[in-house]
């Protein structure tokens, strides 16, 4: 596992020079609904259907960002939030529709 603890440390050097995202390895099972998949990976950050945590706080329902911006989002992560690479990009574009549509 040597790329593992290249990722680790790579991790850890980025987390004392800029904070470093993790990766989540949540994995949806086929035929799961946008709506099941971001209750399961996204809403414990995110709030149900995407309306925010403590009030307007992660609230990423209805966002403006284009389908393809939220799916680089889901499968790179951002500065916290982890990266998903096991959510396909045919899931992440329906989540970004899903998004758009709450
Ligand atoms: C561990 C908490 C966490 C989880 C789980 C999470 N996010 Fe995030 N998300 C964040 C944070 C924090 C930000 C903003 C800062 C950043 O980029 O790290 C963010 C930002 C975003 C943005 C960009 C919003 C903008 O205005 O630019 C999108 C889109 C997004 N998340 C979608 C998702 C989706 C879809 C999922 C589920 C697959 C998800 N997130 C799961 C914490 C999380």
């Amino acid at each position: 596992m040597i790329r593992t603890t290249n990722t680790t440390a790579a991790c850890l050097l980025a987390l004392m020079l800029a904070g470093c995202s993790d990766v989540n390895d949540y994995k949806p099972t086929a035929g799961m609904t946008a709506t099941d998949i971001f209750a399961e990976a996204c809403s414990s950050c995110h709030g149900d259907g995407g309306s925010g945590k403590f009030g307007f706080l992660l609230k990423i329902a209805g966002t403006e960002a284009a389908a393809k911006e939220v799916a680089e989002k889901i499968l790179h992560g951002g500065h916290i939030m982890p990266a998903f690479p096991n959510i396909d990009e045919q899931d992440a574009e329906r989540l970004a529709t899903y998004l758009k549509a709450q």
